[in-house]
């Protein structure tokens, strides 16, 4: 159904969030292509229902294997909690059962328990995440013994998306959150980041935190867990092409995502601007 070469990595998030998982997958693993492909045009997925994240997401992975990608990695925590699972299990097998779609809760939830002295977790993440309880799940899976406490941050999104996560109201928003999110359990002594645009308001949320949590940005995490799943899956990593190129695809303007990515991965790259619906 889709052509095969060249054999490019997919990297798709709703947006620029995505970037902060890229910048680090393609830190890990140089050699590889990529191609990375944000719908800045129908963003924020955030506040969308699992119907229509799930419609847009999988628009977004038949697109990229259109474009020849083996695997896609969902960079974004609101489409890996509300469309993975069906992609994998319904579209898949009908598409090309060989091919691989990942998310990024998996691989982030697995390293929960190390993170955590007090074994109260907190989880900051976009209302669509939250509501799937899709992180609270997961954990008790794994690790029944800790208690998930989830924080919506609608606002948090928007601030990354317009370049405003410097700004007072960011100070605001990002208080607010942190503020609640405490107040519910005391004891959380480890918050996660569980959307991918919040690694840009890091700084501002270690302002208001107090001493003594750790703040978890998932980026590395994942990358080593795909390194580790290559490692593991020769059958899909010998698929794979090692020419070190990296592609960007938009669904807005071109323009505006070049010189929004520059906040994120800090050197000019070439944008396309394609439509996938
Ligand atoms: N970056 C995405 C995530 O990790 C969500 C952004 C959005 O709301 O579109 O959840």
């Amino acid at each position: 159904m889709f052509s095969c070469k060249p054999c490019p990595v997919g990297i798709f998030d709703s947006g620029y969030g995505g970037l902060t998982i890229f910048d680090k997958i393609q830190k890990a693993l140089p050699a590889y292509d990529y191609i990375y492909l944000g719908d800045n045009a129908r963003a924020p997925y955030g506040t969308r229902s699992f119907e229509v994240v799930y419609r847009f997401t999988r628009q977004a992975v038949m697109k990229l294997f259109e474009q020849g990608c083996q695997l896609v990695i969902l960079a974004c925590n609101t489409a890996s909690a509300k469309a993975l699972r069906t992609i994998q299990q319904k579209d898949l097998p009908l598409w090309d059962a060989s091919r691989r779609v990942l998310g990024v809760i998996r691989p982030t939830v697995e390293v929960i328990d190390c993170i955590s002295r007090s074994k109260h977790v907190g989880i900051l993440a976009t209302s669509g995440t939250i509501s799937s309880n899709s992180y609270t799940l997961e954990i008790e899976k794994i690790y029944p013994h800790i208690k998930v406490t989830g924080e919506a941050c609608p606002m948090w999104v928007p601030l990354v998306e317009n370049n405003e996560f410097h700004s007072p109201g960011a100070d605001y928003f990002v208080k607010k959150h942190i503020d609640h999110i405490l107040s519910i359990d005391a004891d959380i002594d480890a918050l996660i980041l569980a959307c991918t645009h919040y690694p840009l308001l890091q700084d501002k949320i270690y302002g208001f935190l107090p001493e003594g949590i750790t703040l978890f940005s998932q980026g590395e995490r994942v990358a080593n867990s795909l390194k580790e799943y290559l490692q593991r899956h020769p059958e899909i990593d010998n698929r794979l092409t090692k020419g070190g190129t990296s592609h960007f695809l938009t669904t807005e303007s071109a323009e505006k995502f070049s010189e929004a990515a520059s906040t994120f991965l800090h050197y000019p790259i070439h944008v396309e601007r394609i439509a996938i619906d």
